[in-house]
């Protein structure tokens, strides 16, 4: 029997984890779920935004569910040493199990043009993969320093490092339209040029199947929100990754509509992209959409059950049309979206 460990963790987290457990458990009803602490909830319990007790849950864990972390701007616990913050639970979180490659699904399904401030020309049939490298870069070096009057933080990767995420987005790419943008500043960063150079030497050796083009992150920045229809699968660095996966929310309408699976060494991680959205927090609000997505995600990547991830992923979609939360112009609370998700499940027959 499958375990599956849930991290609801702070803000809207645990709102959006129930959701997802819900129809966690009306399409997978043999898997056992455990729940433990993680981020700020864990630090002001165990002192620790990563405890020992949820470290010691997910040595036999096939999978791990996450909510969100952290608090406000003005919360007390931005004021802690970072290596107690919830942020940093998230951090060692997944350095610990290994996930390296990021995989962030940016897709607008026919019928929900209408969600994205996007022109309905511009957002239909959008489809891109983010590949976002997850354990390097500025977040993990530990060349890093806050002394006086001078910071800094360090971006370095090595050859093992790009080709391992590199390898993971060459892959996806075969199964889709077999096209890679790696994105990356190698106009101006050493850290990009040995980025590019890795990355069209892996393509060259062992995927020539994959048509490959690099381009800079500013531009990116410009033209995954002008002319989204361009890319298949992106791959990048770490905060990169992070900056321009938000950014692609603005497609599908909202940051509540972007899961993500975290795979590399062991368990895979499966987390929304949004934060604890404080500013929503305890309202009963949030849309549970990319919680319940991450759901499906795990599904597919996590306990390789694509017949359960692809049900979940139609109920999400038709619940989407009936039921629009209000980040997405609609009056639905999380509750009432959720149930519109399990009424769509019962409804539509279990086959892939
Ligand atoms: P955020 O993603 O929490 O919120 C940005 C905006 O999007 C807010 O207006 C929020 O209400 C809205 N939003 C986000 N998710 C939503 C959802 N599911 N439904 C409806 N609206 C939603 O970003 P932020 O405000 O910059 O960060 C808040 C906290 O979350 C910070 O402590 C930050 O460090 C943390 N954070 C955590 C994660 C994570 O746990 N993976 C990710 C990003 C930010
Ligand atoms: C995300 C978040 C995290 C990140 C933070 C909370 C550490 O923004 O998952 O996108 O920067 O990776
Ligand atoms: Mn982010």
């Amino acid at each position: 029997m499958p375990k599956i460990v849930t991290l609801p963790g702070d803000g809207i987290g645990p709102e959006v984890t129930a959701a997802a457990v819900q129809v966690l458990r009306e399409v997978a009803p043999d898997v056992t779920i455990e729940e433990h602490l993680i981020g700020g909830v864990a630090f002001d319990t165990h002192g620790d935004p990563f405890p020992q007790p949820t470290r010691d849950a997910l040595k036999d864990a096939d999978a791990v569910l996450l909510g969100t972390v952290g608090g406000a701007q003005d919360s007390a616990w931005n004021l802690l040493p970072r290596h107690q913050r919830p942020e940093s639970g998230l951090l060692a979180l997944r350095k610990a199990l290994g996930c390296y490659a990021n995989l962030r699904p940016v897709r607008v399904q026919p019928g929900l043009e209408h969600l994205s401030p996007l022109k309905p020309e511009l957002a239909r049939g959008v489809d891109i993969l983010i590949v976002r490298e997850l354990l390097g870069g500025v977040y993990f070096d530990g060349d890093r320093k806050i002394d006086g009057d001078t910071a800094y933080n360090t971006m370095r990767y090595t050859t093992a490092e790009v080709e391992r995420v590199a390898k993971v987005a060459f892959w996806a790419a075969e199964q889709r339209r077999g096209r890679v943008t790696s994105v990356d500043k190698a106009n101006v960063l050493e850290v990009s040029e040995l980025w590019r150079r890795d990355v069209t030497a892996l393509r060259d050796r062992d995927y020539r199947g994959i048509h490959l083009n690099h381009e800079y992150v500013d531009s990116v920045a410009m033209l995954i929100v002008s002319d989204p229809s361009r890319y298949d699968v992106i791959v990048t660095e770490n905060l990169f990754g992070d900056i321009l996966s938000d950014l692609a929310a603005v497609i599908p309408g909202s940051l509540g509509l972007m899961p993500s699976a975290s795979l590399g060494d062991g368990a895979g991680l499966f987390e929304p992209i949004h934060g604890s959205a404080p500013d929503i927090a305890g309202k009963g609000v949030a849309n549970p959409a990319a919680a319940i997505m991450s759901a499906g995600m795990l599904l597919r990547h996590g306990l390789k059950r694509p017949d359960a991830a692809n049900q979940i992923d139609r109920a999400v979609a038709l619940a989407l049309r009936a039921q629009p939360t209000r980040d997405l112009g609609g009056t639905a609370d999380t509750q009432t979206f959720t149930r519109a998700v399990l009424n769509a499940l019962e409804s539509s027959p279990a086959v892939g």
